[in-house]
């Protein structure tokens, strides 16, 4: 036998068993969109790298360490992509969706990072993201949270997760700060790891959002952005707290929440759950008024955020809140040649007048024993039998595969029974 060709590592596959769950969490996610009057867009996997490089940043490690990138046949370099939001933006300039205009859209699709794979982080994983274009908020922000905060609520996970919140202000105020904050780390580089010394010129910022428990003791006496804020950076943020708090969103002020893609400015915001272990991040994002001129558009104020798809549905698995549901609601077995041809007409019938149930067919024919074996392997809640005897009759017998208890009903009010019973 050949050698079977394995999954790339970190890279998984979606089975039949669980991609119920999968459809009952994203089936939530849009609706929510919709609800929210958000528009659907669809950008591709691969991009230029130089996009990426140019709207994730140089100095972070999603460009440094985790792109797959390669060169096509044409001597390209493209990237897979990381995130959404770059592409996104790419997408909307070149078909002039921006300049001028609101734009309220979701995205959603699988993303690439060469992490290292454990529970919760994956190299392919998959996003559902929100952009907002042309709205400077603060208003827009409270209505960006309170999408998220609407989704956590319907799939049941308020009470396990927290809303953690930063302001980073503007870049002239983080640009005043990063020298303050740099002469700080200077006094303090005994304690820095490999990591933070690295980073400590060429991106400070992302030395706040170290996990290494001695160098946050330590950075708990350095300078504080927030005292750097103008007038408008403390309005904007206060605007957003008091919606927030209009709307009953309970919040963590955390001021070394800095996100590690570089385009974020002002508002930025993640929820965060312990139940995952140190994958705890379930959602993530914020405002990027910058990117847009970046990347060669009009200034363009914008903000929005994304939902690890895998961390939220292992979140939910974890606590019992989702379950795995059947593809099969009815099986329709027939024994003989005429109860055969009319099990397929039958089965049209009521998959057309009973839309959203699963109507399979027994197919291949076999003894009641092997088909009713069929029905039971497949989930389904009832088996309708089919007969010389029914077809004489004009009746189905029906039976419910949970209790066991089977009965006779006219072949004309199947689809009406079957409305009743689910
Ligand atoms: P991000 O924080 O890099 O933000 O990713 C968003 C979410 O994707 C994370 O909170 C996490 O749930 C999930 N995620 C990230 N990396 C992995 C991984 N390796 N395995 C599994 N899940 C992962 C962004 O990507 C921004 N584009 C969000 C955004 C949109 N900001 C503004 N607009």
């Amino acid at each position: 036998m050949a050698v079977k060709i394995k999954a790339i590592r970190g890279m998984n596959d979606l089975l039949p068993q669980d991609s119920s769950m999968w459809q009952q969490v994203e089936a939530v996610l849009k609706s929510t969109a919709a609800s929210f009057g958000f528009s659907e867009i669809r950008f591709p996997v691969v991009e230029k790298t130089g996009l990426f490089c140019r709207a994730i940043g140089e100095v972070t490690d999603v460009v440094e360490k985790e792109m797959y990138t390669f060169n096509d046949r044409d001597g390209d370099s493209l990237s897979l992509r990381p995130e959404g939001t770059a592409g996104c933006v790419r997408a909307c300039l070149e078909n002039s969706l921006i300049h001028g205009q609101e734009q309220r859209l979701w995205y959603t699709g699988p993303m690439f990072r060469h992490e290292r794979p454990q529970k919760g982080r994956y190299r392919q994983f998959h996003q559902f993201g929100c952009e907002v274009f042309g709205l400077k908020g603060p208003d827009i922000d409270a209505e960006i949270i309170a999408f998220t905060a609407e989704v956590l609520a319907k799939l049941g996970l308020t009470e396990h997760v927290t809303l953690q919140l930063n302001s980073l202000g503007s870049s002239e105020e983080r640009a005043a700060y990063r020298d303050a904050l740099v002469a700080f780390l200077e006094q303090h580089q005994d304690v820095l790891d490999e990591d933070c010394r690295r980073r400590m010129y060429t991106n400070p910022l992302r030395v706040l959002d170290t996990k290494n428990e001695d160098i946050i003791a330590v950075l708990k006496d350095a300078p504080k952005l927030s005292d750097y804020f103008g007038e408008e950076t403390k309005a904007h943020f206060a605007g957003l707290c008091s919606r927030l708090e209009g709307l009953g969103i309970k919040y963590e002020l955390n001021s070394r929440l800095v996100r590690g893609l570089d385009y974020y400015n002002l508002t930025v915001f993640e929820w965060v759950t312990d139940a995952l272990g140190s994958q705890g991040t379930v959602c993530g994002g914020g405002r990027y008024d910058g990117l847009v001129e970046q990347l060669g558009g009009q200034s363009t104020p914008a903000i929005g955020f994304a939902v690890g798809l895998e961390r939220m549905i292992l979140l939910l698995e974890t606590l019992q809140l989702v379950q795995r549901k059947p593809a099969v609601d009815i099986m329709i077995c027939a024994m003989g040649e005429e109860p055969e041809r009319q099990q397929l007409k039958l089965a049209l019938e009521l998959r057309r007048a009973l839309p959203g149930l699963g109507i399979m067919t027994h197919c291949g024919g076999g003894k009641f024993k092997k088909q009713m074996a069929h029905a039971d392997k497949s989930g389904a809640r009832f088996a309708v039998i089919i007969g010389d005897d029914e077809i004489s009759n004009n009746v189905l017998s029906v039976k419910d595969l949970r209790s066991g208890e089977q009965q006779t009903i006219e072949m004309a009010a199947a689809a009406a029974y079957f409305k009743s019973v689910f």
